[in-house]
């Protein structure tokens, strides 16, 4: 049996150079590059959120390798697989009479902003005690669904920085109370082949979305919306139905089959290679450490430092490995992110280090952010999202609603979500991000 079904059957299909009297409209003109293989829903191709056939047998490879109960491609990234999460959140509540009411990690990823806005979710937030991971406890957690009763939780874990939460016992608390367990993998699909298992589906998530193309070879926008085993049938047979709500209907199919080939690259040497890598980047991670650059997060496949204690702001440091031909995930005042595959490979690993070591230390940068605060929560994210909203300075904005995300944020956390009031304290943080204006919320709009 091929493990890449859909690859095979574009690869005869370009092959046979077919008269091509459908969308794309570039027709597989070879000249141009990668168009010959670029077809959308025709013939034998299946259909993406209706899949029966290649598509159904692709997703299912990946089911198996993921040890997810099924698997759902994305070609839009963990963006779209997220607002289906909130879809199915929906209906999950809907189904066993529960309030439409996420508990969310403060650090979640815009798209999940939207979602509840879209879907009319209600989100109580949970910082935990570091505002940067909100690694919440299982009693924290416990509480918080006593006192705000939810039909789901939803956690960001690896997170931007590559901090991670320890989710069994908190699937646990979730289970035990009937609510869901959803997890923002966007950072780590490829937590499944280390040697210890620890995608979030092994750790007892309902649902979670992988970005493929963040961790894995895979083009810019794959993804996979991954289903537990155990999630109810009811539900699961709606998991098509929830993507399909927010996509695209002219699937790329470039980004299929280049999901569809990391099958094969997954069912390969890769889980070798990729514990043989960790081990390197663990190791390379000690010997920055001894040479006193600050690291945050443990997540195997990511090298962040904080390195304004070894003399250097992120941006500072960032550039001067740009300049020597390294350029880096993110940097910014406090951070620097890098991130690292086995294709990086032993050579490119040794490069990155040499480069740090090289930089001599100086002596401590003092630009610590701001504290992030808890602004008080005017309206819901629905509605200040949909209300009209005028651009105002930062020094015009004291008071007022926020209407729109904040157009520079950290990764991590945003200081303040739509439907927040502004207060001094948020607004020194969007200042020192660099953040000058801010969309809020018109005056003589909503109850404010
Ligand atoms: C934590 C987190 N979640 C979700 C996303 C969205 O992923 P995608 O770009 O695949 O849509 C990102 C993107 O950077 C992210 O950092």
């Amino acid at each position: 049996m091929s493990l890449t079904p859909l690859s095979d059957f574009v690869a005869k299909y370009a092959g046979a150079a077919p008269l091509r009297l459908h969308v794309p409209g570039h027709k597989g003109a070879v000249t141009l590059g990668p168009e010959a293989l670029d077809i959308t829903e025709i013939p034998g191709a299946d259909v993406l959120y209706h899949a029966q056939g290649i598509l159904a047998e692709s997703q299912a490879i990946a089911a198996a390798l993921f040890g997810a109960g099924q698997a759902v491609y994305s070609t839009e990234g963990s963006s779209l697989c997220i607002r289906a999460m909130g879809y199915l959140a929906l209906q999950y509540a809907r189904e066993t009479g529960k309030r439409p009411r996420v508990l969310a990690g403060r650090n979640a990823h815009k798209s999940f902003l939207s979602a509840a806005a879209l879907l009319d979710l209600e989100v109580d937030w949970l910082y935990g005690e570091n505002l940067l991971s909100c690694a919440v406890t299982a009693e924290e957690l416990a509480e918080a669904l006593e006192r705000n009763p939810a039909a789901a939780v939803y956690l960001t874990s690896p997170d931007y920085l590559g901090n991670q939460i320890d989710l069994r016992p908190l699937a646990r608390v979730c289970h035990d109370r009937g609510a869901l367990l959803l997890v923002d993998n966007a950072h780590g699909a490829y937590l499944r082949f280390l040697p210890e298992n620890r995608h979030p589906l092994a750790l007892g998530a309902d649902l979670c979305c992988d970005s493929a193309h963040k961790t894995l070879p895979v083009l810019t926008g794959g993804a996979y919306l991954h289903l537990s085993p155990t999630l109810p049938e009811w539900l699961a047979a709606q998991a098509e139905r929830a993507m399909a709500m927010f996509a695209t209907t002219s699937p790329s199919y470039l980004i299929l089959q280049s999901l569809d080939r990391a099958n094969a690259y997954l069912s390969g040497d890769y889980p070798t290679r990729l514990a043989a890598f960790a081990a390197a980047l663990d190791a390379a991670k000690g010997s920055l450490a001894r040479a006193g650059f600050p690291l945050v997060g443990g997540e195997p496949m990511k090298l962040t430092l904080a390195p304004q204690n070894y003399g250097y702001t992120g941006e500072d440091l960032g550039a001067l490995l740009a300049g020597q031909g390294i350029v880096c995930e993110l940097a910014d005042k406090e951070h620097l992110v890098m991130m690292f595959t086995p294709e990086v490979g032993p050579r490119g690993l040794e490069r990155a280090v040499a480069a740090l070591k090289a930089v001599p230390r100086r002596e401590p940068v003092r630009e610590p952010p701001p504290p992030l605060g808890r602004p008080e929560k005017v309206c819901s994210l629905r509605e200040a999202l949909l209300s009209p909203t005028q651009e105002l300075p930062l020094e015009a904005c004291l008071g007022r609603v926020l209407g729109q995300l904040a157009a520079a944020c950290p990764p991590a956390v945003l200081p303040a979500v739509p439907g927040e009031r502004l207060d001094r304290e948020t607004l020194a943080c969007f200042r020192y991000y660099g953040i000058e204006t801010c969309h809020v919320i018109k005056e003589n709009n909503v109850n404010l």
